[in-house]
């Protein structure tokens, strides 16, 4: 029996390679142990409750719940197209869940273990996390994510978080919780270096759970991450309550601390079991830096889906980088391995076997003699897939994969070296024979293991070689590593080679498609009238992160109002007396308030944006044709 769970995301933001990375992972796990024949519940699901959420709503200028419901589903959308098999979709905007935290809010209370109190420290909304000053950098900014905190001062409830620190201690030291090791080792040293009491309530905002009606204190909102740890507890019904006893988290690095220390003394408090294991990866990275909205490096997962298909996306977030470990998403490693291992390896290897065993053998394919010829390359794979087993369940991603490609390769080396054509002119029939049964054999075997990670694929393989892929056939093939015979048939290839990069090829369409308008007549152009004006002055817009309010100089007696959306690439001051081009003869407009008589015109690319000018100084109100 196997609880499994990724976090469950905000939905402040939709889904990038890094969300799917955890996701990925969870379902491989999931799969792996659904193949085995345990018993597996696997959740995923979004986090909606706070301030950061409550926020992203306002700007877009949606109803909060409409706004939660809209990315919620996008979450879910994708997770359904790369074939996470989720048994849980869970949501904190549940009614279940609300009433769960509430509960378990109050039995900490009744226990003595939460009181009130007043917070003063910093908060990092991003985040959803408090910092005292020491623990800031640059003066201000959050530790974990770099961006601004906000100093608070608001009357809180607070946890009694220092009353567990030995408990946790204890508990994570004794047991290998946390994989791999030297995360755990970080956490340790925190907890090591002092808990402090937790502020687990809010009161500057509303979209969250409110306290306990016991409570009668109807200003606070529980702390969002009381909210969303209790998710993993709350989605179980109450005949799956079991589960409990056998938990993995999925973490990110960037959450490890609340899974690893505050989760586990909440449980405490209540007196429910604590997670078995918390998997913490590393960060996808875009050129070196944490992939982020915010910072404008997104790769979304549906054009690299779209470009390369699932499995090939599924198969590069898990070899590409050791469990734990920070990683760079470049699109040339990802087409090599597309290339030199889904191509050259797997797909190459089926078709040799299809290949052989129509020439040689009539499709059919017979192990009776594996033993005799290839007892060496028979064992040696049987040991590169044990491996892979072992590797699997210490949640060693890369390194399993990594050791199926090894039994791929002594396959098709086993080809190259023994030269199947060869023994047949020779009449070694029964050793070519045999050479194809531990092929197959070993491409079974992998395609068995590989499952878990790309089950399109290995379905494939299995329908070629007539099989299927089960716990009956798990337990045959790989623990007790027999080998069987194959009724083959020809086959479409598993993957094509990449010739050239598509990521790149797909942005450069969409910029081509937004650069190219409709054509127009001479006519029509000569309907606008650009002039050159002098910028006599210039100001920000009160209430407008964007505008810059202009007077411009057309001729002596002529100055015009403007307004221009570049505040953020211009300071105000340094555009006085420089000469801009602007359309002079567009219909007036009011905004934000104040009217604006003609558009100034810019040059814009992927990082800048620059106003145009004359390349030398002409009369002001000059006409630009
Ligand atoms: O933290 N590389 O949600 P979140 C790798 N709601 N993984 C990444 C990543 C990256 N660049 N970016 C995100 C929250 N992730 C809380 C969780 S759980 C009770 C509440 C993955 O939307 C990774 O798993 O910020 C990380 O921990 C998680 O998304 C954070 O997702
Ligand atoms: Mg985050």
């Amino acid at each position: 029996m196997k609880y499994i769970t990724t976090p469950i995301y905000y939905v402040n933001d939709v889904p990038h390679i890094g969300h799917a990375y955890t996701t990925i992972i969870a379902d491989t796990l999931a799969k792996f142990y659904r193949l085995s024949g345990e018993e597996v519940l696997f959740l995923t699901g979004t986090d909606e409750h706070g301030q950061k959420i409550e926020q992203a709503a306002k700007a877009k200028n949606i109803p909060v719940k409409q706004y939660v419901d809209n990315v919620s589903l996008e979450f879910k959308k994708l997770w359904d197209e790369i074939n996470i098999t989720y048994d849980i979709y869970a949501r904190t905007t549940n009614e279940k869940h609300i009433k769960l935290v509430q509960n378990m809010f109050l039995k900490m209370f009744e226990k003595g273990d939460i009181y009130k109190g007043e917070y003063e420290g910093y908060y990092c909304v991003s985040c959803e996390s408090f910092f005292t000053k020491t623990q800031l950098v640059n003066d201000c900014n959050c530790p974990d994510c770099g961006k601004k905190t906000n100093l608070l001062k608001e009357e809180s409830y607070f946890f009694k978080l220092s009353k567990y620190q030995d408990q946790i201690l204890n508990y994570l030291e004794n047991n290998e919780i946390i994989k791999p090791k030297n995360k755990a080792n970080e956490i340790i040293n925190f907890i090591k270096s002092g808990l402090k009491d937790l502020s687990i309530t809010r009161t500057s905002f509303t979209w969250g759970i409110n306290l306990p009606k016991q409570l009668n204190d109807d200003k606070h909102i529980i702390y969002v991450w009381l909210d969303a740890l209790f998710i993993y507890y709350s989605s179980l019904d109450d005949d799956k309550l079991e589960f409990w006893k056998n938990c993995t988290h999925f973490v990110g690095k960037d959450i490890l601390r609340f899974h690893a220390i505050y989760w586990p003394a909440f449980l405490l408090s209540v007196g429910f079991d604590l997670p078995k294991t918390i998997g913490a990866h590393g960060w996808w990275t875009k050129d070196g830096e944490k992939m982020s909205k915010s910072k404008g490096n997104v790769i979304k997962p549906k054009d690299i889906i779209d470009a390369y298909g699932i499995d090939a996306f599924r198969y590069f977030l898990l070899r590409e980088i050791p469990f734990g470990n920070d990683g760079d998403f470049s699109e040339n490693a990802f087409i090599n391995r597309i290339n030199s291992e889904l191509c050259n390896e797997l797909g190459n290897l089926l078709n040799r076997i299809i290949g052989m065993s129509s020439k040689y053998c009539d499709f059919n394919i017979y192990c009776e003699d594996v033993k005799t010829y290839f007892d060496e390359e028979l064992n040696q794979a049987n040991s590169y897939i044990e491996n892979s087993l072992n590797l699997l369940k210490d949640l060693q991603f890369s390194r399993y994969l990594e050791e199926l490609f090894k039994a791929l390769s002594l396959a098709n080396l086993s080809i190259s070296k023994y030269e199947p054509w060869n023994l047949i002119k020779n009449n070694e029939t029964k050793k070519a024979n045999a050479l194809i049964g531990l092929c197959a054999n070993i491409l079974a075997k992998v395609s068995i293991m590989l499952y878990p990670a790309l089950s399109d694929t290995s379905l494939k393989i299995a329908k070629a070689l007539n099989y299927d892929i089960n716990t009956k056939m798990f337990n045959d093939l790989i623990l007790d590593k027999k080998i069987i015979n194959f009724k083959a048939k020809e086959t479409n290839l598993l993957f094509e080679k990449i010739l050239e990069p598509k990521l790149a090829k797909q942005k450069e369409q969409t910029t081509q498609e937004t650069n190219s308008k409709e054509q127009i007549k001479i006519e029509d152009f000569n309907k606008i009238q650009i002039q050159v004006a002098k910028v006599v002055s210039c100001q920000n817009v009160e209430g407008s992160e964007k505008l810059l309010k202009f007077q411009l100089q057309l001729n002596d007696n002529k100055i015009i109002q403007v307004l221009s959306g570049i505040a953020k690439y211009y300071n105000p001051k340094d555009l006085i007396n420089e000469q801009v081009c602007v359309i002079t003869n567009l219909k007036k407009a009011k905004i934000f308030g104040h009217e604006s008589h003609g558009m100034i015109l810019s040059a814009k690319d992927k990082d800048k944006l620059v106003l145009i000018s004359p390349k030398q100084l002409v009369e002001d109100g000059s006409l630009i044709g």
